[in-house]
């Protein structure tokens, strides 16, 4: 029997060979999932020996990499904020990138007695679950284009005990809103949603094909979805804050339509980890409090 550490450093191998950019982190992640253990506690574990039916169960996974499958639907599952996410072919594969919006609303909700955020394009949930699980008093209204997106969402709430905080509708970007009477409530909103080109999307990884389209991309320019909520926020009447996520470059666009819509907020961007702006944070001033 082969010790872990060198089954390790073998799958990562095999995995940079099929194309894997992230070989070392994918290799690891295998063998947490096999042996049940969160990421970060593999560590302790290197020197153990391997049986062979956990051997055969990674060889099967490298398979499905083999074909260009997302790791995280050959597990069912993938990590988001510390939180594990279960996660299948209904919606896209939360990404690292996307964490920093829920840096920015948590930033925003700290010290809010109570908060009501709406996230638009839910996918998995991962937005709208993690602001649950990391902020007690917030109720989130997560919507979105896709019923096997919501049905995942819903499992991802029930798993994670939020589900009583996260209210899901369906429909196109903020018209379950609208619908369901709640635009008056809503507070703050996030949004990751289809922000690639139709040429990118081409370019890009056969991993992508595998992810739902819609979740990708919204039309030729990429820009499509994101001008169509933008240009409706002004008929949220409470809100004070507006995080969204944006291709890389997509800042000024996004940006000079949130100061065209919303004249009087301040808009910012910010930075992923490889120092692109990846983020538009808009906020509006808190109204002056007179003095008694
Ligand atoms: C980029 S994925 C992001 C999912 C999730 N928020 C995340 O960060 O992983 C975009 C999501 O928006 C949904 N979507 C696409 N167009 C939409 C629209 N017009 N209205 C509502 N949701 C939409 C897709 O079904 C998909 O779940």
């Amino acid at each position: 029997m082969m010790l872990l550490k060198d089954v390790l450093r073998q799958w990562a191998e095999r995995l940079r060979a099929v194309g894997s950019e992230e070989p070392q982190t994918e290799a690891r992640l295998i063998a947490c999932h096999l042996l049940g253990l969160e990421p970060g506690l593999l560590a302790t574990r290197l020197g153990m020996a391997v049986e062979p039916d956990l051997a055969a169960r990674g060889e099967m996974i490298l398979a499905g990499r083999a074909e260009r499958r997302p790791l995280a639907y050959l597990l069912g599952e993938t990590w988001f904020y510390g939180l594990r996410f279960r996660c299948d072919e209904r919606a896209l594969v939360p990404r690292p990138e996307t964490e920093l919006l829920v840096d920015a609303a948590l930033e925003w909700l700290q010290g809010r007695d109570e908060g009501t955020v709406a996230d638009i394009g839910t996918g998995t949930g991962c937005l709208a679950c993690t602001l649950a699980a990391n902020n007690p008093s917030a109720w989130i209204i997560a919507t979105d284009l896709s019923w096997e997106a919501l049905s995942l969402a819903r499992e991802n709430a029930e798993a994670l005990g939020v589900a009583d905080r996260v209210r899901f509708l369906q429909g196109d970007l903020m018209e379950p809103l609208f619908a369901a009477d709640l635009t008056g409530s809503v507070e703050a909103l996030v949004a990751n949603l289809p922000y690639v080109a139709e040429s990118e999307y081409l370019a890009g990884q056969p991993e992508l094909w595998h992810e739902p389209r819609a979740a990708l991309v919204p039309g030729p320019t990429g820009l499509e979805a994101l001008e169509n909520l933008v240009f409706r926020l002004p008929e949220l009447p409470r809100a004070r804050f507006v995080a969204l996520e944006i291709g890389a470059t997509q800042a000024e666009a996004i940006t000079n339509i949130l100061c065209e819509v919303l004249p009087s907020w301040q808009v910012c961007t910010r930075r992923d980890y490889a120092g692109l702006d990846r983020i538009v944070v808009a906020t509006r001033p808190e109204p002056e409090v007179e003095c008694p």
